[in-house]
């Protein structure tokens, strides 16, 4: 198994890969904030139900969660994506499904990612049947440049270049999700 080695100028060596720092806890948790804020005051009153995609985006919901102080409600599903590569392999199922109901509910999507927009389209398409009150999505990451669907992100944590990142509930081959910053996979090898 490939560890983490620790490079040079807080770069990660994973076997022959090399992953330099893109966004810092710091830099993340702020920006988390502000979001937590933003959706708390468009949201009071409405008890919204959180809708953590698995795995990647448990770090940001728990994170979002502690900056949201309206009452609201959490639940999850799970969709397969990316197997053990670093490029989509271009088909999404559903896992894991959800368990709670969402008709006549604001229901908030919380992606750690969005890149080429297949799963949220996918996502979009299984609520198509259900009713609830109004359907938000909000990603921590947003490749622009990746994007091959039409759909619609409500809130952004950070715009990125279309490159393969780590780390803050993002993994590769499912490890590294517990790094507690961003990486970038770097060019220069
Ligand atoms: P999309 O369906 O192409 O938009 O990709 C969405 C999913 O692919 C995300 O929820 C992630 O699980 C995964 N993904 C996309 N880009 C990356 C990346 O750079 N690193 C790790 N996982 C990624
Ligand atoms: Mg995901």
């Amino acid at each position: 198994m490939d560890q983490i080695k620790k490079a040079d100028k807080g770069e990660i060596k994973i076997g022959n890969d090399v992953f330099v720092p893109l966004l810092t806890e710091e830099v993340i948790q702020n920006r988390i904030k502000e979001l937590g804020k933003q959706i708390t005051e468009e949201y009071k009153g409405k008890a919204p139900i959180f809708i953590g995609v698995l795995n990647g985006s448990f770090m940001f919901l728990s994170d979002l969660l502690k900056n949201i102080t309206i009452d609201c409600e959490i639940d999850f599903f799970k969709l397969s994506s990316y197997g053990d590569e670093k490029l989509s392999s271009g088909n999404v199922t559903l896992l894991k499904e959800l368990n709670c109901d969402v008709n006549d509910r604001h229901i908030i999507i919380v992606e750690d990612i969005v890149d080429s927009g297949l799963s949220i389209k996918f996502i979009e398409g299984m609520f198509q049947k259900s009713k609830p009150s109004s359907m938000k999505v909000i990603t921590l990451l947003f490749k622009p440049n990746s994007l091959k669907y039409n759909v619609k992100i409500d809130y952004i944590g950070f715009e990125i270049p279309s490159k393969f990142v780590i780390g803050y509930g993002l993994d590769y081959a499912q490890k590294y999700r517990n790094l507690t910053n961003i990486y970038v996979l770097s060019e220069e090898q």
